[in-house]
């Protein structure tokens, strides 16, 4: 069912079919965001819309009323002018009480709205009869809506800045440093929860040069974190923690104990923790108890990125630094705020994406397809009607989770980090019995010229493997683009081709082939040396 929201704006400035789309300033105290900046006002100005802003709705996230302006877009002086005029209206908080009474019939809202935790907005949205789209119920695991995946972007901007906090109230460097004045140890900081905040905050701390362990309930997580620079922490209790839909359950009392143990170990090892644990519609798992609070060095630092869920440390203020027993809490919960021009950039940029999706023959005119995933996932009320929750998405991020959960039968020493187990011998057997044949039969029977090739093609895939395999999963890019320099080893081929006859080649080649092996050699030349300066470049970017 695809639904017209073209209720036409009195006062659209392009065409007069256009719809009018508009951003108010938020209203909520401390928010430095806003929904859409200058430069995304062109771009839904070439969608065919027409833009209001809200004077100085820009203005805490350094974007002046003249550059919206200069984009396009028209100033008005209230708010007022935007919610009884516009079409659609971009938001980034809630909207206040005040707000929604100011909303016109068949406004179409797209921001934050959380319906879970907001029952009597839905209620008072729904009464106005307007389609509202709500930004944090997009479902995540579909691939195409990863561009419109505001929660991510968000996520990813306060990971970033939970390292900043960290470091700002954390008294040393964070990368390891020999000077005239001695030797600096780098600092050490674990991250709780390796989702998108806690992916950001890896490699953050990373780049910054510190040591970075994580931990997460999904296994699935390991490599990733690997691949930003960290080290996977494994609990050493098997069971699987992905609920489904990239998002992870609640685990069992022997996990969470076992947990317990390894969280205390970390917390007498490290300087800094970030806690990113959320477990969606539960209170945020308590991770850090005040035990191990205590049991950290003085100086160290926890930013608790889950402080308004509850908080996965127990002595966690939200809101608000604390420092105890001289370790420093924070507590912010409004970490992307506090670096509005870049969250604003990716939360405009993702709103965008969303109008290109409800607005795909770009005529000014945004229609909201109830029959698309994506669209239907984040319709929260459609003309009135509350449509949320929206069907379970069907595809999951995860590998289905294993049928119980069991004690590690074995002990490892250390904090057992990551490899995966090993097959159990008899499968191993089983393989190199069938394998063993398989060479004997080829062997046997085979002709002695496709031998030759099949022992060159074993052997390549055999070296092939060892070198995948042994390069960590990070510099796979780099490893491609090196091995398809390699592969211009063709060129010996074209080389042959040219070569005079006193080289010792027999009877000298046509000239249309000499002449393509000479293309062939410039071209496999280009993709030789190009290849080999490209992987330099990349090294380069791995290198500190
Ligand atoms: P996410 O759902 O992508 O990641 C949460 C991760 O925690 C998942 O990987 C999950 O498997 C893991 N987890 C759950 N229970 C765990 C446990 N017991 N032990 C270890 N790991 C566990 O969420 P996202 O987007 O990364 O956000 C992380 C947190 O940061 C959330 O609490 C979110 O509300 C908060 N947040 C806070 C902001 C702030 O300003 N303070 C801004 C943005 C997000």
């Amino acid at each position: 069912m695809q639904t017209g929201v073209n209720t036409q704006s009195p006062t659209a400035e392009t065409s007069p079919s256009a719809q009018c789309i508009g951003v108010p300033r938020e209203l909520f105290a401390g928010e430095k965001r806003v929904a859409t900046v200058p430069d995304v006002v062109t771009k839904l100005i070439k969608l065919g819309f027409a833009v209001r802003v809200e004077s100085g709705a820009g203005e805490l996230a350094n974007f002046s009323d003249d550059s919206y302006r200069e984009a396009g877009a028209t100033v008005v002086e209230s708010a007022a002018q935007i919610w009884s005029q516009c079409d659609i209206v971009f938001k980034v908080r809630p909207p206040t009480s005040d707000e929604v009474a100011q909303m016109r019939e068949g406004l179409v809202l797209i921001g934050f709205v959380w319906p879970a935790q907001n029952p009597d907005l839905m209620q008072q949205l729904a009464a106005r009869k307007l389609t509202v789209l709500a930004i944090d119920c997009l479902p995540r695991t579909l691939s195409r809506a990863q561009k419109m995946d505001a929660l991510t972007s968000m996520a990813g901007v306060s990971g970033y800045r939970a390292v900043i906090e960290a470091a700002n109230a954390f008294g040393r460097f964070f990368n390891g440093q020999i000077t005239a004045a001695g030797k600096v140890p780098p600092a050490k900081v674990f991250i709780a929860g390796a989702g998108v905040a806690g992916l950001a905050a890896i490699g953050t701390a990373a780049g910054l040069g510190a040591i970075v362990r994580a931990n997460d309930t999904r296994a699935e997580v390991a490599d990733q974190v690997k691949s930003l620079g960290g080290e996977f922490v494994k609990v050493n209790y098997e069971e699987e923690g992905s609920g489904g839909g990239g998002y992870a359950k609640v685990m069992s009392e022997g996990f969470q104990a076992a947990q317990r143990e390894m969280y205390a170990q970390q917390a007498r090892e490290v300087d800094i923790i970030i806690t990113t644990a959320l477990i969606p519609g539960k209170p945020a798992p308590k991770l850090i108890t005040a035990e191990m609070v205590k049991s950290m060095k003085p100086g160290s630092v926890i930013v608790d990125m889950a402080a308004e869920q509850g908080g996965n440390c127990e002595l966690t203020e939200p809101g608000q630094a604390v420092v105890k027993h001289g370790v420093t809490i924070v507590g912010y919960t409004d970490l992307a705020s506090r670096l509005a021009k870049q969250s604003s950039t990716l939360y405009g940029t993702n709103l965008l994406r969303l109008t290109e999706e409800l607005c795909k023959a770009k005529d000014g005119v945004a229609v909201v397809n109830m029959e698309d995933d994506a669209i239907r996932g984040l319709t929260v009320i459609k003309d009135g009607t509350v449509t949320w929750p929206a069907p379970a998405p069907k595809v999951a991020a995860a590998p289905a989770p294993k049928a119980a959960a069991a004690p590690v039968a074995e002990k490892k020493s250390g904090h057992g980090h990551g490899a995966s187990a090993p097959l159990p011998a008899k499968t191993l057997v089983t393989i190199f019995a069938v394998a063993a044949l398989a060479f004997w039969f080829i062997g046997a029977y085979a002709p002695a010229a496709f031998l030759g090739h099949f022992t060159v093609f074993v052997l390549a895939c055999f070296i092939g493997y060892m070198v995948v395999w042994n390069v960590t999963p990070s510099l796979h890019t780099p490893l491609m683009s090196v091995t398809n320099a390699i592969s211009s080893i063709i060129a010996i081929g074209a080389l042959v081709q040219i070569a005079p006859p006193e080289m010792g080649m027999d009877g000298r080649p046509d000239s249309l082939i000499r002449w393509l092996a000479f293309a062939a050699i410039v071209l496999t030349a280009i993709n030789m040396f190009g290849g080999f300066a490209v992987t330099r470049r990349m090294l380069a970017m791995f290198r500190k």
